[in-house]
C-alpha cells in the first residue's frame, strides 16, 4: 500500500511567481531537512522548499542558475549515491532527501592585485598552497551543478597555465559545492576567482570601451541620477522599471541603441 496515499496536502504558503502548482498536480514525497512534505510534483526544490512552508533568509538569490546561492545536496531514499544541484534549476522528485548549502567555509586569502610579490603563479602557490595538493581523484568535476571539469582546471592552475583555467572555469557560479566534498580541502572556486582576476589584470588587454566607462563612473557622470532614483518612492521606481526601453530579442550586437541616450 502507498504509505502517502492518505496524506492530507499542505496548504501552498508562499504567492506570487514563487510557487505556482499546477492544476491538478500528482502530489509526491519529498523530505526537506530530515522531515517528510507532500510537494506538487514539476516544482523545482526551491519552489517545493518555499511550498512547504519555509522562507529563505539566505540560499536564494537569482532563482535563475546564475548567482550560485542555492547550492544542493540531495540523496534518493535507499539510494547510496549523493547528488548535487542549483536548488532553483533542479526539480524535486519522490524521495528526495535534500539539504541546501547556502555558504560554504572557503579559504579567501587577502590579497592586492595590483601589488603582488612574486609571479602569478608563485603568488597561487603562495595564496592557494592547498590547491597543490590535488589528488586528481575527480570528485569536485562529478559535484559541480555547472558541468564544469573542476578538476582539469585545478591542473591547468598547477601548471601554471592562467589562460586555461580562466577560460574553463568561467562559468563558475561559486555555489561552493566542489569544496564541500574535496579531500584535500581545496577552494577551487575561489582558487578560480583569484586566477581570472589575474588572468583579466595582467594578460588580457584592455577593454577601451570598459576603461571609458570606469573613467565615467570616476569622474561622477551617474551621481545625479543615483541621486533622483534613491528619491523615488516604490511605485514610481516600478513604473520607471517596467516602461524602461528594452533591447529586442535577437538584436545583433552592438547594432541597437536606446533612444534616450542621456544616461549613456
Ligand atoms: S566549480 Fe565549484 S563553485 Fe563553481 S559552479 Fe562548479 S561546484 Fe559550484
Ligand atoms: S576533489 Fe579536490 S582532490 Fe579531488 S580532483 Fe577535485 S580538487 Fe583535486
Ligand atoms: S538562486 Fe541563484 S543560482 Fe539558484
Amino acid at each position: 500500500m502507498d504509505k502517502h496515499k492518505n496524506k492530507k496536502p499542505i496548504k501552498p504558503l508562499a504567492t506570487g511567481d514563487k510557487t505556482i502548482p499546477p492544476e491538478g498536480a500528482k502530489m509526491i514525497p519529498i523530505y526537506i531537512m530530515g522531515r517528510e512534505y507532500m510537494i506538487p510534483e514539476t516544482l523545482t526544490i526551491m519552489k517545493a522548499t518555499e511550498y512547504a512552508g519555509y522562507q529563505y533568509m539566505r540560499g536564494c538569490g537569482c532563482r535563475g542558475g546564475i548567482c550560485g546561492a542555492c547550492g544542493t545536496f540531495y540523496r534518493f531514499l535507499g539510494d547510496y549515491k549523493l547528488r548535487t544541484g542549483l536548488a532553483c534549476q533542479t526539480v524535486a522528485q519522490p524521495n528526495m532527501v535534500i539539504v541546501q548549502l547556502p555558504f560554504f567555509p572557503s579559504n579567501r586569502p587577502n590579497y592586492n592585485l595590483g601589488k603582488l610579490e612574486n609571479s602569478p603563479h608563485e603568488e597561487l602557490r603562495r595564496l592557494y598552497p592547498e590547491v597543490f595538493k590535488c589528488v586528481g581523484c575527480g570528485t569536485c568535476t562529478r559535484t559541480c551543478p555547472m558541468d564544469i571539469d573542476v578538476m582539469d582546471y585545478i591542473a591547468l592552475m598547477k601548471r601554471g597555465d592562467l589562460k586555461g583555467a580562466s577560460i574553463k572555469s568561467f562559468d563558475c557560479v561559486m555555489c561552493g559545492l566542489c569544496a564541500a566534498r574535496c579531500p584535500a580541502q581545496i577552494s577551487q572556486f575561489t582558487a578560480a576567482m583569484f586566477v581570472r582576476r589575474l588572468y583579466g589584470k595582467y594578460v588580457l588587454p584592455t577593454a577601451e570601451h570598459l576603461k571609458k566607462r570606469v573613467e565615467a563612473v570616476k569622474a561622477g557622470k551617474y551621481l545625479k541620477m543615483l541621486d533622483e532614483l534613491t528619491k523615488k518612492s516604490a511605485d514610481e521606481l516600478k513604473k520607471l522599471y517596467t516602461e524602461r526601453e528594452r533591447e529586442p530579442d535577437m538584436t545583433e550586437p552592438g547594432k541597437w541603441m536606446p533612444k534616450e541616450t542621456k544616461y549613456l
